[in-house]
């Protein structure tokens, strides 16, 4: 049975995903309201909405997800029927670094999210989830949804954590839950701590592209424009209690994609730098969608070719915000991570 929203609270929507979410959603309905929760951490940027900021159908409300009452009463004060919970610590290295404030946002903050949730109506409530709590898969094979969950990083943990809570409460309380798990996405708005952007970022500098151990590591890339077409069919026409997986049926090594990189850009592969790998470096993701093709009718509509190519020529037009988010609270991350490489 299908299911039309009239509020949508997007938690995280500042970042990479959400902000092009709540473009999606905005540009694909007449009249949806939609609820930007975000507390702005150093990867939530309202620069990323400034094309939408003064649409009457959005509104931008700073808090932490952490907070339940005050999530409660946002949800309260502008009547939402619909959650969709993006709002986390998102990058794996960061999370080697600093796994304590992984648990705080991604658990802690999940719960405090559900609890909101009950608290606000039964609301109904859409886990945005990652392939990685799947863990990691030789040159063989696929993660359906039946994979058992096997995390690795403190990341893949907290998010594998964070799935189990979103179920138990689909189980004990009855919420309407749905959770979805997909792999890496790029576009624009990516803060440049993540592969793709930090490879344009660096090679626009003439800088070294730094590759974990020999670059053979696998992932599946979907456009993000591609995922929230699948969030969207996921919360809209999705069986409550489901988990779908979505990807991108688009598998690249990671040497490949910096290549791809320096090509497009006409600079030279002497730039590649091979660096100690991440520890616990997952080989391989790759995910089976055929859930959500066969179910929802959804399938990516952008090839990893002609996507890369759009995302690349965004950073190109949008150097000011590339210079902008780097020389915020990502420079001194940048210098501590990346000082001699
Ligand atoms: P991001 O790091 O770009 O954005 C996270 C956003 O959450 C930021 O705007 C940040 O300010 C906000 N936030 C963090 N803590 C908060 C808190 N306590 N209260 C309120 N807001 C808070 O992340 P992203 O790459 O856009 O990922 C979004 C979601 O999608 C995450 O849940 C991630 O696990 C999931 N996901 C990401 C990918 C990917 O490739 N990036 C793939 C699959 C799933
Ligand atoms: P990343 O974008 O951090 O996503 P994830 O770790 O969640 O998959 O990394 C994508 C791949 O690129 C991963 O195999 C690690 C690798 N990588 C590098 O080789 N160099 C880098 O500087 C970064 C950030 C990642």
């Amino acid at each position: 049975m299908s299911f039309s929203p009239n509020v949508v609270m997007v938690t995280g929507g500042a970042g990479f995903i959400g902000s092009n979410f709540v473009r999606y959603v905005l540009a694909n309905s007449d009249d949806m309201k939609v609820v930007n929760v975000d507390c702005l951490t150093y990867a939530g940027n309202l620069g990323n909405l400034t094309d939408i900021a003064d649409d009457a159908r959005y509104v931008f409300e700073k808090y932490d997800i952490c907070n339940t009452d005050e999530i409660v009463a946002v949800c309260q004060k502008h009547n939402v029927d619909a959650i969709v919970h993006f709002a986390a610590e998102s990058h794996v290295d960061r999370s080697i670094t600093g796994p304590g404030e992984f648990v705080r946002t991604n658990v802690q903050g999940t719960l405090s999210m559900l609890q909101a949730a009950r608290a606000a109506g039964d609301v109904r409530f859409l886990q945005v989830g990652t392939d990685e709590v799947y863990g990691s898969l030789g040159e063989e094979g696929l993660f359906t949804e039946e994979t058992p969950l096997d995390p690795h990083s403190p990341y893949s943990a907290s998010k594998a954590a964070a799935d189990h809570l979103v179920s138990a409460f689909g189980t004990t309380y009855g919420l309407p839950v749905l959770t979805t798990r997909c792999s890496n996405n790029y576009g624009p708005y990516q803060f440049p701590e993540k592969m793709i952007p930090l490879m344009i970022n660096n090679a626009r500098h003439d800088k070294p592209l730094p590759v974990y151990g020999d670059g053979s590591n696998v992932r599946d890339w979907l456009y993000v424009e591609d995922h929230c077409s699948a969030l969207w069919a996921v919360l809209t026409k999705g069986d409550t209690g489901r988990v779908y997986n979505i990807g991108g049926n688009s598998e690249k090594r990671n040497l490949a994609v910096v290549v791809a990189i320096l090509r497009y850009l006409d600079k030279p592969d002497s730039l590649i730098q091979f660096v100690t790998d991440r520890p616990g470096h997952d080989f391989r993701y790759a995910i089976d969608a055929s859930r959500v093709y066969q179910e929802l009718g959804w399938q990516p509509s952008v090839s990893f070719e002609a996507g890369l190519a759009q995302t690349i020529q965004w950073y190109l037009d949008n150097q000011d915000w590339l210079d902008q988010v780097v020389s915020g609270a990502y420079k001194n991350y940048y210098e501590s991570m990346y000082a001699g490489r």
